[in-house]
């Protein structure tokens, strides 16, 4: 069991960043929000995390000749806050080796869609375009792919006749701030494993006590 310390990323609301900030406030989190960092001036997560008297910057992406040196730049942020877990909490930019290499095995990432399906903006929608019967969303582990990495958790929930993008967004939100809880308190509580790829596998996580599967029922 260790305290973690997070640096959080965001890019829009921050309703993600709202559930872990609670989770903390709250006690059911053995985490310290150390810094939460914007590459948008108009992020209203940002404003959450000042009203929960949390460190916030702001690294805008188009100051940057490419996108090693922002990431450069949010390492030396983060790494100044002091953080070891960095969490993409509706942070829409792709990440390179130059952030994922400082932070090795230690960046999660919440997307809104069952993966590998629908990755990249949107998922909702392209779910819901696709016509499908089951959505949800999935926690992972960052690798340098669009959505790519290892998933460490997922939650389903069902895609109605009667949807629009809307209402299957709002029903998928309210499993991704559960979800992205849950999996911080297991990787603080050392329930999480990350087991490194092979020539022939992908890198894979084992979860130990508790279930990495939820909405199915049963
Ligand atoms: C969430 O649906 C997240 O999965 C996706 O962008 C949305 C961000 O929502 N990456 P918020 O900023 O956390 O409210």
């Amino acid at each position: 069991m260790a305290t973690l310390e997070l640096g959080v990323l965001v890019s829009g609301s921050g309703s993600n960043l709202q559930a872990v900030l609670d989770a903390v406030a709250a006690g059911a989190l053995d985490a310290r929000v150390r810094v939460v960092v914007s590459n948008r001036d108009d992020a209203f997560a940002l404003e959450r995390a000042r009203r929960a008297g949390v460190p916030t910057r702001v690294v805008r992406h188009a100051e940057f000749a490419d996108r090693a040196a922002f990431d450069a730049s949010l390492v030396e942020v983060l790494r100044g806050a002091g953080a070891s877990l960095v969490v993409l909490a509706g942070f829409m930019r792709v990440l390179t080796p130059t952030l994922l290499d400082a932070f090795p095995g230690a960046v999660v990432n919440i997307h809104p869609a069952l993966l590998p399906s629908f990755p990249g903006v949107h998922g909702q929608g392209q779910a819901l375009r696709y016509g499908v019967k089951i959505a949800g969303c999935t926690v992972h582990f960052v690798d340098a792919g669009t959505d790519t990495g290892p998933v460490i958790a997922q939650a389903a929930v069902p895609v109605l006749d009667d949807d629009d993008e809307a209402a299957l967004t709002a029903r998928i939100l309210a499993e991704e701030h559960a979800l992205l809880v849950d999996v911080l308190r297991w990787i603080a509580a050392g329930q999480v494993e990350l087991v490194p790829g092979t020539a022939s596998s992908r890198p894979r996580v084992v979860t130990r006590g508790v279930r990495a599967s939820r909405g199915l029922g049963g």
